[in-house]
């Protein structure tokens, strides 16, 4: 029997207790995964906790992803990059950091074989997983100009500090020139949590351009206001719920080196939403 879990704050709205219950259940596995809600003024003492229950590993979400680095024995190389961690093993009771949204974050993207050849790229958003994105599109070739806009400027030039020491070259706008000129790049990311559990949206339909691939982190509702203005507009929409299956099958793997049952996975998630048509 293995405990693993989530901790985040808010958790109520995870997807990954169904997703990894699913896949410890399809193959058999007596495992068992749960969700706790953890302040930021609580996280070194349930670090603590988890470690005296022995639990075998956990996710971490916002707003620990970079904040829980300082609990953790080790952390491999994407984690180092990208300063933020959002799965954790326990190895012989050490606390050994991963993260799995800088593989979770392209692999919708290699699935629908797009190429990254002179790409130019329009990010929304200097979080945790805007981290993530910027480290996971340092490690394709071909990206040919990368513009990142948060609401809060002094992070998006932190965010482009991250992109050079990865050696990738990226400017800075404000949200409100980034929405006037989003339009013109061939993919445009919201690694914003507007939308989430909402009906806002970062760009609006007239934002659009028909040839753009816009791609949302936002993974509920599944179909995103953002998302809806995207197809009616004709651009390849990239749902939130594909990174969550790619990073949480890869979280599975590193647990119980096994191959990830992502049917099985993709079935619970479905269980809880539908999948667009
Ligand atoms: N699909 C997946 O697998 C996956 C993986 C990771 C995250 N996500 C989703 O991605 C989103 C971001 O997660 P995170 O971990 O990066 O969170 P985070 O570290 O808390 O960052 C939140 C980001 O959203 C921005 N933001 C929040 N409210 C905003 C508003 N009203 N207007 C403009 N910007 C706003 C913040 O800007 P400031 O810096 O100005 O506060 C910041 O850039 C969440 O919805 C999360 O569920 C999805």
């Amino acid at each position: 029997m293995r405990t693993y879990c989530i901790i985040g704050d808010p958790v109520s709205h995870s997807l990954s207790p169904a997703m990894h219950n699913a896949a410890f259940k399809s193959l058999g596995l007596d495992y068992v995964y749960i969700a706790y809600r953890v302040a930021g003024s609580e996280l070194e003492a349930s670090i603590e906790s988890l470690r005296s229950v022995k639990i075998a590993g956990f996710n971490v979400t916002l707003p620990h992803k970079t904040t829980v680095l300082q609990y953790l024995e080790e952390i491999d190389v994407p984690s180092g990059k990208a300063g933020a961690v959002n799965t954790v093993m326990s190895i012989n009771g050490k606390f050994k950091g991963f993260n799995t949204d800088i593989q979770g974050f392209v692999q919708p993207l290699l699935n629908r074989g797009i190429d990254f050849n002179g790409l130019s790229v329009l990010l929304f958003g200097a979080g945790g997983s805007a981290r993530a994105v910027v480290v996971s599109l340092s490690n394709v070739n071909g990206i040919s100009k990368l513009v990142l806009a948060n609401r809060t400027y002094r992070k998006s030039l932190e965010l482009s500090k991250l992109a050079e020491t990865n050696g990738l070259t990226s400017s800075v706008t404000k949200i409100e020139e980034a929405k006037a000129m989003a339009k013109s790049f061939d993919l445009v990311i919201n690694a914003t949590s507007v939308g989430l559990q909402s009906n806002d949206s970062i760009l609006e339909r007239d934002d659009i351009d028909g040839s753009s691939i816009v791609y949302d982190l936002v993974y509920r509702p599944v179909m995103t206001k953002l998302l809806e203005n995207a197809r009616e507009k004709g651009a390849t929409a990239i749902y939130g719920y594909e990174m969550l299956l790619e990073q949480g099958a890869q979280a599975f793997e590193i647990w119980t080196g096994l191959k990830a049952p992502i049917p099985a996975m993709k079935k619970a998630l479905f269980g809880v939403f539908q999948e667009p048509k």
